[in-house]
């Protein structure tokens, strides 16, 4: 593992994908330089940010600062899931053509998940495809959702089911921004951090265990150091495996079991992403510890570890109580990782070592659910 870096030095992580290759510049105040990397990378072009609400309040006017000159137009959209909709995409598409936003134009998302999902796949779809730059608000979207090319909206069936392939040309990281982020939303956001340490990276694990109160206060370098560490990670299962035909599924560790929960609570407030998938990752160590292949006491220090920081690790902790078997099993299958009856989970060999296993009887998650939910 790398040393942490100094706190004021921007770190470059490449996504090497040919010639959809990308940058993510990560540090403190890069935002600044955000209209000189797009004057770089497509001289001449005007800019639509696309942000939510509550984004727009805060972020809005520093973010057109920096765009120094670049001419530029904004739509925001309601915040929250909810605006991974066909109606906000039918309402960014039009403020984007109505904007004059061209061929050879950019489109800035500029907010968490559900701004870049939105944004990311309207500019996948106008004019057969626009150019769009990345700039996360949140922990999730810089450690997670801004990298990779997935973009989405939600449809009545469930989460991310309308989307797209569509890279962006440039990831702009500030780790200022999270100054403002709620504490719930940075925890949250910290479990997908934990989430590379937990399936690739057992060093950086331990690191987490050692330095979380850095990472959560800002102190030194060790935010910077966790965000960088889980975007390298990201970039590289990403350049093996763009389309999630192998290796990518590694990244869905706790989510087969975390998007059921989600689901339950209806994709609410209630409960958050993260929230979910802490709690789902957790149950994919007991899971794995239940079938032999992992040792208990990795699960035991996932635990540890999530509960030191706050995050949810039992069942019993999902707000409105935890919902009936039948009721997870039924959402399990519905997740998109089904394949003829048989359950995909992303189960451990220990810290560090998560695998595809793509044949687990469902009968053998059900008595396990129940045994978990009986304790
Ligand atoms: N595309 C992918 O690969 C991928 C991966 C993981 C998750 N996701 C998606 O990401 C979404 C969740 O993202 P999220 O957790 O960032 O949620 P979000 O975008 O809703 O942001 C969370 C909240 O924080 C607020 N916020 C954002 N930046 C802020 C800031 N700097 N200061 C204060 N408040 C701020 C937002 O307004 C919102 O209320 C989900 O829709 C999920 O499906 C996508």
């Amino acid at each position: 593992m790398t040393a942490p870096l100094r706190a004021s030095e921007p770190v470059v992580v490449k996504v090497a994908l040919g010639e959809r290759s990308y940058d993510i510049v990560i540090g403190r105040g890069v935002l600044a330089s955000l209209g000189a990397r797009l004057r770089a990378l497509r001289p001449g072009a005007k800019a639509a940010i696309v942000t939510d609400q509550t984004v727009e309040r805060l972020l809005r006017s520093a973010t057109e600062r920096a765009l120094t000159g670049i001419p530029s137009t904004c739509v925001s959209v309601p915040t929250g899931e909810g605006s991974k909709s066909f109606a906000m995409f039918e309402r960014v598409c039009e403020a984007l053509i109505a904007g004059r936003i061209e061929r050879g134009d950019l489109v800035v998302a500029l907010g968490g998940g559900v701004v870049g999902d939105l944004a990311g796949f309207c500019a996948a779809a106008v004019r057969r495809g626009l150019d769009y730059v990345q700039v996360p608000t949140t922990l999730l979207a810089q450690v997670d959702s801004s990298v990779g090319g997935k973009t989405a909206i939600d449809s009545a069936h469930g989460k991310n089911l309308v989307g797209a392939f569509h890279q962006p040309i440039l990831v702009l990281a500030d780790t200022a921004l999270l100054d403002t982020l709620p504490g719930r939303e940075f925890r949250a956001g910290y479990a997908e951090v934990a989430k590379y340490g937990l399936l690739g990276d057992a060093g950086f694990f331990a690191w987490l265990e050692a330095n979380a109160k850095d990472v959560f206060a800002g102190a030194g370098a060790a935010r910077e150091h966790a965000i960088a560490t889980s975007c390298r990670m990201k970039a590289a299962i990403v350049a093996r495996d763009e389309r999630e035909t192998g290796d990518r599924a590694l990244l869905n560790l706790g989510h087969t079991f975390g998007h059921a929960f989600e689901a339950a609570a209806g994709f609410s407030d209630r409960l958050l992403h993260g929230e979910a998938i802490a709690l789902g990752m957790v149950l994919a160590f007991e899971f794995s510890a239940r079938l032999g292949l992992s040792p208990p006491a990795d699960t035991e220090r996932v635990r540890q570890h999530f509960a030191g920081v706050g995050l949810p690790i039992r069942i019993a902790e999902v707000p409105g109580g935890a919902p009936g078997i039948d009721v997870l099993m039924e959402l399990m299958a519905q997740d998109k990782k089904v394949k003829r009856g048989r359950l995909t989970f992303i189960l451990a060999r220990s810290i560090g070592a998560a695998f595809v296993a793509p044949d687990i009887d469902a009968a053998e998650v059900r008595a396990f659910l129940a045994d978990t939910i009986a304790r």
